[in-house]
């Protein structure tokens, strides 16, 4: 008897003794990443950086020059910032207010804290999203419909690249900042629309989070002179930054009126969480009504709100803050270029020091890095890159030093020695679990 008729026998007896348990998969496949969580899982995946958020913290008992949080800004520990955080959740707790924005969770502070960040990033309207990610995911969503054709950056965010899963109709994606072949897709989807009716959105980053470039927001604003379609733009790490006024890599590139859904994070700069969108009125009313993840889900809890006006306060008043993360970035990027170290195209802070070296290399490297220098960064290696690639990324923020700077750059200078001269071929530095 063959195997399928046998199974189709026993179906029919019993259908529970051939149904897979989706269990399964939490024991025989982990997934792309946790596939190698025993030897990664708290040290490389998970650590724990204990201590005040700032460039100095402890990682298992041990003091770390900390390169790898979004704290751009050093608002995480600002006295007036853990003052009013302190201060609304004694007054709100975490509570209030209770529900969707929709249904009971709206109150004049929400209101207020979008009147101003539409302000600040010049725009007619914004409106609250209680995490970013969902909100991108939402706003995609809500945007278009199976008509539609979304055109988008390759090297998107997984919060774009999960709303783009959402979307009935076609998507077509352009190599990572490749104007010739966003023009093209701009001629595919425009030829497309023409039979569907529809429109089309297009899709990319102001600053890329892992290499630090820039989407080349004037070109695709520049296109808009051919082609018919709106822009959205994820300016995550842009935010707070980016531009004269750090309104975002829009303000930097001058573009501002030629993006027409901006969306920022309260989870980088701001030291927070939860996000923004911003755009016209008509499109902020449209979308408060339409995306599903902010309908169906409470609304931001009052300390976060009013702790994020705050934050929003500080931007405008200390324009240094901001200065000062671009020089410790100037500072650390030409510390790294002068010593012959490629960090790719980055024209943000975040910096990512490239190398070459194989997956033990790279473990042995960052570990030798962690361990005996105390240089705590995050560290991208195959699969996430390609094999043979090697990417520290370091994220400079206004509270580190021009001393931090150099000792790092210092430091890097002899892993690099230790790299070329095959010392971290062999498995000496990956003892973690010691
Ligand atoms: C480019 C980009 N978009 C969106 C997000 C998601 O934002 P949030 O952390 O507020 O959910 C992130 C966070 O890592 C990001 O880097």
């Amino acid at each position: 008897m063959s195997f399928p008729y046998l199974t189709l026998c026993l179906q029919f007896v019993n259908p529970k003794i051939i149904t897979v348990d989706i269990f399964n998969k939490a024991t025989t496949n982990l997934g792309p990443i946790g596939q190698y969580a025993k030897s990664i899982h708290g040290y490389w995946t998970f650590p724990k950086l204990e201590g005040e958020i700032g460039p100095r913290m402890k990682f298992r008992g041990k003091e770390k020059l900390v390169w790898s949080l979004n704290n751009y800004l050093g608002l995480a520990n600002h006295p007036e910032v853990r003052q009013i955080d302190m201060e609304a959740t004694a007054k709100y707790g975490l509570a209030y207010p209770m529900g969707a924005r929709m249904m009971s969770g709206q109150s004049d502070y929400h209101e207020q804290l979008e009147r101003e960040l539409a302000a600040f990033v010049k725009k007619e309207a914004a409106y609250l999203l209680n995490f970013g990610y969902q909100g991108m995911v939402s706003i995609i969503d809500a945007m278009v419909d199976r008509h539609d054709v979304i055109v988008y950056d390759s090297e998107s965010h997984a919060c774009i690249v999960d709303g783009v899963r959402l979307h009935f109709g076609k998507r077509f994606v352009f190599p990572h900042n490749d104007m010739e072949s966003l023009r093209k897709q701009l001629e595919r989807a425009t030829k497309l629309t023409q039979q569907t009716g529809g429109g089309i959105l297009v899709i990319t980053e102001g600053v890329f989070g892992m290499s630090g470039d820039l989407g080349k927001l004037d070109q695709i604003v520049a296109l808009k002179k051919e082609f018919n379609f709106r822009l959205l733009v994820d300016d995550a790490h842009g935010i707070g930054i980016m531009g004269p006024t750090g309104a975002g890599t829009d303000e930097h590139f001058g573009v501002q009126d030629g993006v027409d859904i901006y969306f920022g994070t309260f989870a980088k700069a701001f030291s927070s969480i939860g996000g923004f969108v911003a755009a016209t009125k008509e499109v902020i009313f449209y979308l408060a009504y339409n995306m599903r993840s902010q309908i169906f889900a409470k609304s931001l809890p009052m300390p976060l709100v009013i702790g994020a006006l705050k934050r929003l306060e500080l931007m405008r008043k200390h324009p240094e803050y901001r200065e000062k993360v671009w020089t410790i970035a100037h500072a650390l990027q030409k510390g790294f270029t002068s010593r012959g170290f490629s960090i790719g195209n980055t024209e943000s802070p975040v910096t990512p020091v490239v190398m070459n070296g194989d997956p033990m290399e790279a473990a042995n490297m960052a570990h030798d890095l962690r361990e005996n220098f105390n240089i705590f960064c995050s560290v991208v290696g195959y699969p996430v890159i390609p094999k043979g690639m090697i990417i520290i990324r370091i994220i400079p923020t206004a509270m580190h030093t021009l001393e931090d700077v150099e000792y790092t750059v210092e430091c890097f200078a002899k892993i690099k020695h230790n790299l070329d001269s095959g010392k971290y071929k062999s498995g000496q530095f990956v003892n973690i679990h010691q």
